[in-house]
């Protein structure tokens, strides 16, 4: 077997994780916490003794619970590329769509939509000028788009209503949503995110985020979340695996749940006096992902949102926004977290002889 290396150029087209992602940030929503957990349950709680006292995780039975809620995120996430591959190839055979609308269309886009897109595109556009076309809100670095139109959006809510309530197996957009769809399995990354990522959201993104977006935004993840009375009501304060994310309320009908925003991950040393954003169906909230943020508990009603994560493979290989680092790159399907290798790539080559 011979061996040598190429060069993979600038348009790399392999995607893959941080290995930071098999232990670090597992959520506890009971405690609203993120832990660090490396598969070994008594060094967890000796090493979190102090922590586990302070927020109330004392005795063994609570002990036991939360390492039960650790030890099946850490399953999950060693397993998490195989089990989509299956569960993506199951849906793609068997299921049968409601509304055929996986397919971006421009006609699901509002007017208003298109035409920031479009000055966007030109090429004297600037922060300044684009930033006069939007709703301002009240949070520095977090703006309102109008997205969808409001059929679209119905008929989007009413297709995942109906893949909800199938039989086909589902996988959870991560440890933070209970109630959600991975929008990639349900076949929606090809011809829907994709091209609304790549024409008509990175040319804003690297306006309004230019030290975020640099070359360009090459990946995402996108996921719905659903925020129901009998399900999640709200979404501890955090920070995105994204370098912007645009959030899209698709309905239906709720009261309250306002996303709030706060600082940003690193600035530790500020007051964090977070600020409202309201939902508004249709329209999408877009700010950078370490743009700390939560959402308000909803009141009445159910609420469905669409999240696309989306990252830059140019910042994120310089810093795993994860775990502070350069990433350590573990392999991936599809898109993993958006790093990829721009150096040399070792490539196997098989002898004949
Ligand atoms: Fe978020
Ligand atoms: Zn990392």
């Amino acid at each position: 077997m011979a061996q040598f290396t190429m060069s993979v150029g600038s348009e790399p087209s392999v995607f893959f994780r941080c290995r930071c992602y098999f232990t670090r940030n597992f959520y506890s929503a009971e405690y609203g916490k993120h832990f660090e957990f490396e598969d070994n349950g008594q060094e967890f709680i000796q090493q979190n003794s102090k922590l586990l006292e302070e927020i109330g995780c004392s005795t063994p039975e609570k002990k036991n619970k939360l390492l039960f809620v650790l030890e099946k995120e850490s399953t999950r996430r060693k397993n998490i590329d195989a089990q989509s591959v299956q569960r993506k190839s199951k849906i793609k055979a068997c299921y049968a769509p409601l509304h055929k609308v996986n397919v971006l269309k421009e006609e699901y886009l509002k007017e208003e939509f298109l035409a920031i897109v479009k000055h966007a595109k030109e090429g004297n556009a600037t922060f300044a000028s684009l930033s006069k076309k939007l709703k301002k809100e009240k949070v520095e670095g977090v703006y309102r788009l109008p997205v969808f139109k409001k059929t679209f959006c119905k008929n989007l809510a009413e297709e995942l209503n109906n893949f909800e309530s199938s039989n086909m197996p589902k996988g959870r957009p991560n440890t933070m949503n209970n109630g959600g769809i991975l929008l990639d399995e349900l076949g929606f990354n090809e011809d829907f995110i994709t091209p609304l990522r790549e024409c008509y959201l990175d040319p804003i993104a690297k306006i309004l985020f230019p030290d975020w977006v640099d070359e360009k935004l090459d990946s995402h993840k996108a996921f719905t979340v659903n925020y129901k009375e009998d399900q999640d009501l709200d979404l501890g304060y955090h920070y995105d695996n994204a370098e912007v994310t645009l959030n899209v309320c698709l309905g239906k009908d709720f009261d309250d749940g306002s996303l709030y925003f706060g600082s940003m991950r690193q600035e530790c040393n500020r007051s964090d006096k977070t600020v409202e954003v309201k939902h508004k169906v249709g329209e999408g909230v877009l700010h950078r992902g370490q743009h700390k943020h939560g959402a308000m508990p909803i009141s009445y009603g159910e609420r469905t949102n669409l999240i696309i994560w989306m990252r830059s493979s140019s910042i994120r290989n310089q810093l795993c926004p994860m775990c502070d680092n350069k990433p350590t790159l573990a392999p991936a399907i599809g898109f993993g977290d958006g790093f990829t290798r721009h150096d040399t790539l070792t490539v196997q080559v098989c002898s004949l002889h």
